[in-house]
C-alpha cells in the first residue's frame, strides 16, 4: 500500500487542486496518513502571489527534508504556482526535492511518480497543456456539507503586480454541462453548499453561456442551498450578474471585491481597467439591489508610485464602502511583472509600506467590529461545517460567509439551522441556536 501526505498553501483554487490531486493519487491506489512521517510521498502545494508566502513554503519544504532521515524512498514533490514559476530552478536550489509539478501535470500524477523514484534526478513537468480540461478525474473533498467547484483556470488580466497570468496561463472555462453534472453529483451525495471558483469567475464564457446564466443555473438546481461565487473582478461585474444574485434565493448576499487601491492613479498603473467612482458605482448598484449584502476586498499598499495623498485615497474608500472584512497586502515584486520594470523613483520604502499597512488594517478591524456588533443580537441562519479547531464548539456559517461558532453535538454537522448571534471577537460570532431546521420539521410531522 502505497502513502501520501498533501499540504496546501495560498487560495480557494488550490485547496480545491489538493481535492484534485487527493483524487488522482486515491483512483490509483494511494491512501492519506496522518503525518509526513508515514508518507511514500509528500506533496506541497505552493502559492507564488507575494515573496513571504514563497520564502514560508520553501522554508517548510527544507523541514520536510527530515523525512528522509528515516525514509530515504519518500519522494517529495512541490506543486502548484510556486512550482510553475520556478520549474527546474526549484531543484538547483532544493536538491531533495524530487519533483516539481504543474496544475497541468496533475493528472499524470500517478506516472509522474513511477518515473520520480525511477531515477536519481527530479522530474519536472511544467509545461502548459492547453488541452487539459480537468474533467474526468476523480476528486476527494474534504468536506460533506460545502463543495468548491471550479469553473475557470488562468487569467486573461494582466493587473501589473500579479504573478498568476504567468502561473496559471490565459483563462480556460469549464462547459456548463461538466459543471451542473458535477453539482447534481454532489446535491445527490448530501452536499447542499457550492463555491463556484475562477480567477475572475465573473468573466466566465462559454458558447452562450456566462456567468450569470451559469450562477442562476447553479442556484436553479434542487437541493442546492447555498451558491458563492470567487473571486469576481470588479469589470465584469454587470448588472445581470447583479440581478441574478438579488434574483436567486440560493446565491448568498455576499461578495468578495477585490478593489486594490482607492487612488485613481494608482488603479491605472496596476492596469485594474476601472476607476474609483466606477468600482463604487457598482458598489451601489449591489447595495440597491441586495441591501444586506456582505462585502469583503483586498487592497495592496505600497505600489510602485503610491504618494501619502493615494493611499488616503485608499483610506477614503474603505470608509465609504464599510467593508466586512478587508485582506491587505504590502506590494511584493514578482519577477517577470510590469511592475518591476516601473521607474526606481516609484518605489515605496519598506518602512513607509508597513506603516500604511498598520494603518489600513486598524481601520479594516475597526469597521469590521463595528459592523460585527451591529448584527449581536439578531437572529439568523447558519450551515454547521465542522468542529471547530479548539473542539468544544462547532463552526458554522452565515449566509454572508461569517464564521459563528455554537455549542453542540457532531451531529449537527451538515444542518440548517436559525441561531442567535450572542457575541463578536470583531471577526467571529458567537452564537445560540434556536432550533435546527430538522427538529423543525420532525416535529410538525409529528415525529418523536
Ligand atoms: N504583491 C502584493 N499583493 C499581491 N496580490 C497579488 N499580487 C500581489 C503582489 N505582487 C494580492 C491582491 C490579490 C490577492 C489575492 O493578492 O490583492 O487580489
Amino acid at each position: 500500500m502505497r502513502t501520501y501526505w498533501v499540504e496546501t498553501y495560498g487560495c480557494q483554487m488550490n485547496l480545491s487542486d489538493t481535492e484534485l490531486m487527493e483524487g488522482v493519487l486515491a483512483s490509483s491506489g494511494y491512501v492519506s496518513v496522518s503525518s509526513p512521517d508515514e508518507a511514500d510521498v509528500i506533496l506541497v502545494n505552493t502559492c507564488a502571489i507575494r515573496e513571504n508566502a514563497e520564502r514560508r513554503v520553501l522554508g517548510r519544504v527544507a523541514e520536510l527534508n527530515r523525512v528522509k532521515t528515516s525514509h530515504p524512498d519518500t519522494l517529495i514533490g512541490v506543486c502548484g504556482c510556486m512550482a510553475q514559476r520556478l520549474g527546474s530552478r526549484l531543484i538547483q536550489d532544493a536538491e531533495y526535492v524530487d519533483m516539481v509539478l504543474g496544475p497541468d501535470a496533475y493528472r499524470s500524477l500517478p506516472e509522474i511518480i513511477e518515473q520520480a523514484s525511477a531515477r536519481d534526478a527530479g522530474v519536472v513537468d511544467v509545461g502548459f497543456r492547453p488541452t487539459e480540461n480537468y474533467e474526468g478525474l476523480e476528486v476527494r473533498r474534504q468536506s460533506g456539507v460545502s463543495a468548491w467547484i471550479p469553473v475557470q483556470r488562468g487569467c486573461n488580466y494582466r493587473c501589473t503586480f500579479c504573478i498568476v497570468p504567468h502561473t496559471r496561463g490565459d483563462e480556460k472555462n469549464r462547459g456548463p454541462d461538466d459543471v451542473l453534472a458535477e453539482v447534481r453529483d454532489l446535491v445527490e451525495r448530501g452536499i447542499t453548499e457550492f463555491t463556484l471558483l475562477g480567477q475572475t469567475v465573473n468573466s466566465y464564457r462559454y458558447d452562450d453561456w456566462d456567468f450569470p446564466r451559469l450562477l442562476r443555473a447553479v442556484a436553479g438546481i434542487d437541493g442546492v442551498r447555498r451558491v458563492r461565487f470567487t473571486s469576481p473582478h470588479p469589470n465584469d461585474l454587470t448588472e445581470r450578474l447583479a440581478d441574478a444574485m438579488a434574483e436567486e434565493e440560493a446565491v448568498c448576499p455576499q461578495i468578495h471585491l477585490p478593489v486594490q487601491s482607492g487612488s485613481d492613479r494608482v488603479l491605472k498603473r496596476m492596469v485594474r481597467r476601472y476607476t474609483r467612482a466606477e468600482y463604487l458605482d457598482k458598489v451601489r448598484m449591489l447595495r440597491e439591489r441586495i441591501p444586506d449584502i456582505a462585502m469583503t476586498t483586498d487592497i495592496i499598499v505600497g505600489f510602485p508610485g503610491e504618494e501619502d495623498e493615494d493611499f488616503e485615497a485608499t483610506l477614503d474608500l474603505v470608509r465609504s464602502v464599510r467593508y466586512d472584512d478587508a485582506f491587505t497586502f504590502k506590494y511584493s515584486p514578482r519577477e517577470g511583472t510590469p511592475a518591476t520594470r516601473m521607474k526606481e523613483e516609484w518605489f515605496v520604502p519598506d518602512a513607509v509600506a508597513q506603516e500604511r499597512l498598520e494603518r489600513l488594517i486598524r481601520l479594516v478591524r475597526e469597521i469590521a467590529a463595528e459592523r460585527n456588533m451591529d448584527e449581536v443580537g439578531r437572529t439568523t441562519e447558519v450551515l454547521v461545517e465542522k468542529r471547530a479547531k479548539r473542539g468544544e464548539l462547532l463552526q458554522a456559517r452565515t449566509e454572508t460567509n461569517k464564521v459563528a461558532l455554537i455549542p453542540g453535538p457532531d451531529d449537527w454537522i451538515g444542518r440548517y439551522m436559525d441561531v442567535v448571534l450572542t457575541g463578536t471577537t470583531g471577526a467571529t460570532f458567537t452564537a445560540f441556536p434556536i432550533e435546527s431546521r430538522q427538529e423543525r420539521t420532525s416535529r410538525v410531522a409529528g415525529a418523536p
